[in-house]
């Protein structure tokens, strides 16, 4: 039985004591919902990848609440990771440090490393202050399928398989938090997200970019064909061509403006009235999946520049739209 509770302070306190004991709480962030678990308790942890049906190779972020917390869980601190925090956390970045002996191997699948952040939410803050645990959380959907934005987006996809559900409303992001290595030198974006790769370059210096989507060593979370909608998507090569379309054939459009001319689609899907591309990550995620529920035979979307928000934004694009998962 799936308990879901409004984020206010009763529910987050219920929350953080299913954590404590063990159990599984999916819980807002200000960029995807995650799925939680007390990242010391091996059985808890565990259970996440059997609800994700996520393979064990793929390790899992670390959640605290406050900056100083990351001491208990990475080596190598060095001033580049202090400048980062004061700058970013809490926010949508991921950094990739040295992991100490203490965090268990099955939270970062056997690497020597882990990843941490510190969420932007009032709530997610709050309940990993209450359960007085680092929270390891991936995103809250089965694996391989687009991040949920809201609560029910989660309860959906892993209802009866989580103890609490907290709903904080959408995600003010909506799209999953930068991820850079400060391992490798120099230091490496490994996913991007949330905070622009100019913000942290103005930051840091040059970091390191792994040329996407073309062919690659397979490295951890690096899955190709990943944030992906059942109905397949392609990308159109600029906003307002026009695919062909066979008779009968249902075509959903993700388009970034209000199109000119809505023919040859069955449905249209307008992520940034506004034009502002930060509007269009916050709704990407829920679009697409209300594309998908519709049955349509193929889905089509619009590029966007790859600047500031955009790299993430046109990556969960082309992985949505990659043809076949890459195995390990
Ligand atoms: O915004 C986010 O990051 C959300 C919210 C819930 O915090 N979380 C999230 O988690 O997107 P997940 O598990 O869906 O994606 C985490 C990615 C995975 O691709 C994983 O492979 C990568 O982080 N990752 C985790 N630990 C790593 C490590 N030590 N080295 C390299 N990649 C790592
Ligand atoms: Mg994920």
């Amino acid at each position: 039985m799936v308990r879901v509770f409004a984020a206010y302070e009763p529910g987050v306190i219920s929350a953080a004591a299913v954590l404590r004991a063990g159990g599984l709480v999916v819980f807002p962030t200000e960029t995807v919902y995650g799925l939680g678990a007390d990242a010391f308790n091996l059985h808890a942890v565990t259970k996440i990848f059997a609800v994700k049906r996520r393979p064990s190779f793929d390790p899992l972020i670390v959640h605290v609440a406050h900056p100083k917390d990351i001491e208990q869980l990475a080596t190598g601190l060095d001033e580049r990771v202090w400048r980062l925090a004061e700058r970013f956390w809490p926010g949508p970045l991921t950094l990739v440090l040295g992991k100490k002996v203490s965090v268990p191997d099955i939270v970062t699948a056997g690497l020597d490393t882990v990843a941490i952040r510190v969420p932007d939410h009032p709530v997610a803050l709050e309940l990993i202050r209450l359960a007085g645990t680092p929270v390891a959380a991936p995103s809250a959907n089965p694996f391989g399928y687009v991040s949920p934005t809201t609560a029910a987006h989660a309860l959906g996809q892993l209802g009866d398989s989580v103890d609490v559900i907290l709903d904080g409303g959408p995600c003010r992001v909506g799209l999953e938090s930068t991820i850079i290595s400060l391992v490798s030198k120099p230091p490496r974006l490994l996913r991007p997200g949330g905070i622009p790769l100019e913000d942290l370059e103005a930051v840091l210096g040059p970091i390191g970019i792994t040329a996407d989507p073309t062919p690659r060593p397979l490295a951890p979370g690096q899955l190709v064909k990943h944030y992906a909608t059942r109905t397949p998507l392609d990308i159109l090569r600029e906003p307002g061509e026009k695919p062909s379309v066979s008779p009968g054939e249902k075509v959903g459009l993700l388009a970034f403006r209000p199109p000119a001319d809505t023919d040859p689609y069955a449905v249209v899907e307008t992520l940034a009235p506004d034009g502002n591309l930060h509007t269009a990550a916050a709704n990407l995620f829920a679009a697409l999946r209300r594309l998908d529920a519709l049955g349509l035979d193929r889905l089509v979307a619009e590029p966007c520049p790859e600047r500031g928000i955009g790299l993430a934004i046109m990556d969960r694009l082309r992985r949505c739209a990659a043809k076949q998962e890459r195995k390990p």
